[in-house]
C-alpha cells in the first residue's frame, strides 16, 4: 500500500493545496493521502490571525471530501499536546503500516531546510521525500544541491513532484486577503468554493459578512460547505436549469437561482439534526415526514433559506416542496421542482422527455415527474407522500 502524508497548518486550506495533493495520488498511484492538520507546528508559532484548531481540521475534511475518496482528513497531531515534530507522527503511523511505502509531501522551503527538522535522519529512513516544485519561484539548482546533499548524508529517497496548475500564494497571504476585503471576494477565489463558504458562516479570519444578504456566490460557498463534494454538481445543475425555467416561463430568474442554490443545503443533516431544526423553527410534521430524512431536508432547507439567509416567502415555499409537491403549486415552485428534476447530471429513462416538456408546458412536465417518482418509490417499496398524490390529481383535474 502507498500512502502519502501532508501536514500543515492548514489555515486555511487553499487550491494549491488541494492542487499538490491530488497531483501526488495521481503520480505515485497511492492508495491514500493523510492531511494531518498540525498542532504546533515545530517552526514556527500559530498566526495571531489564525483560525481554531476545529476549523482548520473542518475545512481540512472538506477540502479531502472535494479531493477524492483515496484522500482523508486526520487528527493525528491536533490530539497530541505539544509542538507536531513529523519525526513522531511518521513513527505512530510506520506501526500502523509496517508494510507500506510511505511518501512524505512538503513545500520547497520545508525540503530546503529538511535536515534542521527534528530526526531527520529517522524520518529519512522510512519515507520518500516529496517535495513541491514550481518553475514559478523554485530553484532547479537549489532543488538538485539540497538533494544531493541529503541523499549522500541521510540516505534519503527524494521525488520531486512539479506542480504547475495553480499559481503560488500562501495561506497567510490568503488569511490577509480575506481581512482586507470589505466589499469584494478578495482571497475567496483562491479557496475551494466550500471552505470560503465555510469561513463566512464562521466568520474566520475577520469576515464579517451579512448572511441575510448575501451575493449569489458567497450565498453559493455556503451552501456548498454544507454538502459533500459529490452534490455540488447536481446543485449547480438545478441552479442553471432553473433560471433557464424561470426565464422561460416568466418568473424571477434570481430569485430562482437562490431556490436552487440553497434547496439541497440541509440534505446532509442527520435525522435528529433535522429534528432538532424542526423544533427550533416550529416545522410541524406529518407521520411519514418524521421518520424520512429525504422528505424533511425541504421543510428544513427552507426554515434555514428564510431564518439564516433571509431568502423571500416565495423561494422559501418552492424549497419546501420541492420534494413532495403540494396542491397548490405556483409557477416559481413547479420551476424549482422541476429543475431538480431535469438538470444536466440527472439521468434516468424518460429523462429527455421530461426535460423537453418542462421547457414547453409545465404542467405537463409536472405530472409526467410526479407519475415517474411514484412509479419509482413502488418500485422500492418506499412510501408517497399524500401531497405527491394531490398535487398530481390537482394538476391532471386542470389539465382535462
Ligand atoms: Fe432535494
Ligand atoms: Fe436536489
Amino acid at each position: 500500500m502507498k500512502i502519502g502524508i501532508y501536514g500543515g497548518t492548514f489555515d486555511p486550506p487553499h487550491l494549491g493545496h488541494m492542487e499538490a495533493a491530488r497531483t501526488a495520488i495521481d503520480h505515485f498511484g497511492l492508495d491514500r493521502l493523510l492531511l494531518i492538520p498540525n498542532k504546533l507546528p515545530p517552526h514556527k508559532f500559530l498566526p495571531e490571525d489564525g483560525a481554531q484548531e476545529e476549523h482548520r481540521l473542518a475545512m481540512t475534511k472538506i477540502c479531502a471530501d472535494a479531493i477524492g475518496p483515496r484522500a482523508e482528513a486526520i487528527e493525528l497531531e491536533l490530539r497530541r499536546e505539544g509542538r507536531s515534530y513529523t519525526a513522531d507522527t511518521i513513527e505512530i503511523l510506520r506501526r500502523e503500516f509496517p508494510d507500506a511505502e510511505l511518501y512524505l509531501l512538503m513545500g520547497t522551503d520545508m525540503f530546503l531546510s529538511f535536515e534542521t527538522w527534528s530526526r531527520p535522519k529517522e524520518i529519512a529512513r522510512e519515507v520518500t521525500l516529496v517535495p513541491f516544485f514550481r518553475e514559478e519561484g523554485g530553484s532547479h539548482e537549489l532543488f538538485a544541491v539540497q538533494s544531493e546533499k541529503l541523499r549522500a548524508e541521510l540516505k534519503a529517497k527524494i521525488s520531486v513532484l512539479s506542480l504547475t496548475e495553480v499559481h503560488p500564494i500562501s495561506s497567510s497571504q490568503i488569511r490577509k486577503l480575506l481581512r482586507e476585503a470589505k466589499t469584494q471576494d478578495q482571497g475567496g477565489d483562491l479557496l475551494w468554493p466550500a471552505v470560503y463558504g465555510y469561513i463566512l458562516q464562521q466568520k474566520l479570519y475577520g469576515t464579517n459578512a451579512d448572511l441575510k444578504s448575501l451575493q449569489p456566490n458567497k450565498l453559493r460557498a455556503i451552501s456548498y460547505s454544507m454538502m459533500k463534494a459529490k452534490r455540488i454538481p447536481h446543485v449547480q445543475g438545478a441552479e442553471e436549469t432553473a433560471v433557464s425555467l424561470a426565464k422561460r416561463w416568466g418568473v424571477d430568474p434570481e430569485l430562482a437561482r437562490r431556490a436552487a442554490i440553497l434547496h439541497d443545503c440541509t440534505k446532509y443533516l442527520e435525522l435528529d439534526e433535522q429534528l432538532a431544526l424542526c423544533k427550533k423553527y416550529g416545522i410541524l410534521l406529518d407521520e411519514l415526514e418524521q421518520k424520512s430524512v429525504k422528505m424533511l431536508h425541504s421543510k428544513t432547507g427552507a426554515a434555514l433559506a428564510s431564518h439564516v439567509f433571509g431568502e423571500t416567502q416565495e423561494v422559501c415555499n418552492a424549497i419546501a416542496c420541492h420534494t413532495t409537491g403540494k396542491p397548490d403549486m405556483n409557477t416559481f415552485d413547479k420551476v424549482l421542482y422541476l429543475a431538480d428534476y431535469v438538470e444536466p447530471t440527472r439521468d434516468f429513462e424518460g429523462i429527455e422527455e421530461l426535460r423537453e416538456l418542462a421547457f414547453h408546458d409545465l404542467d405537463k412536465a409536472m405530472i409526467l415527474g410526479l407519475e415517474t417518482t411514484i412509479t419509482e418509490l413502488n418500485e422500492k417499496e418506499a412510501p408517497v407522500h399524500q401531497n405527491t398524490f394531490r398535487t398530481l390529481e390537482r394538476l391532471r383535474g386542470s389539465c382535462l
